[in-house]
């Protein structure tokens, strides 16, 4: 589920506020819901969705990386109360996570804290993480 223009407050409204924070210059909010029911076929459940939605959040995010955006998964959401803002039956859909896709921007745009964790940036370099072989 993501946002419109006309939404984007509501689902800003959905983030805990260190999240409000950065998260209000996104392009795009949005939170993943797992359909606990195979809708399509009998109504019976699905006992992979949540891992499906997973597999489909990355799917997302490669895709996104690929148009050149950016996406930013969030823990720090309202959840109790994200199914009655969003409309969502918490019996048949199981809330994963908030997201955001967006543009890079410099950490000088960020508000405190969010500016002083990036500077020093606390990433260990690619490099010391990541090695090609053959
Ligand atoms: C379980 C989990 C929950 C997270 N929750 C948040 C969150 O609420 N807010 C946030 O800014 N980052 C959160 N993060 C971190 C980001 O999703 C992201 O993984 C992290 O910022 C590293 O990516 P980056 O180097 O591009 O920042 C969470 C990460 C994990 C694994």
């Amino acid at each position: 589920m993501t946002s419109t223009p006309a939404s984007f407050a509501t689902f800003l409204d959905l983030l805990v506020e260190a999240n409000q924070g950065w998260a209000r210059n996104a392009s795009v909010l949005g939170f993943v819901f797992a359909d606990r029911k195979f809708s399509s076929r009998d109504g019976s459940d699905n006992a992979l969705a949540v891992f499906d939605s997973g597999a489909a959040w990355m799917a997302m995010t490669l895709q996104a990386r690929t148009l050149g955006l950016y996406t930013h998964g969030m823990a720090g959401i309202a959840w109790d109360r994200a199914h009655a803002a969003l409309g969502m039956d918490p019996e048949q859909y199981a809330l994963c996570a908030g997201f955001a896709i967006g543009v890079l921007d410099t950490p000088e745009t960020l508000p405190e804290p969010a500016r002083a964790m990036e500077r020093p940036s606390p990433r260990r370099p690619l490099a010391e993480i990541w090695r090609q072989v053959g």
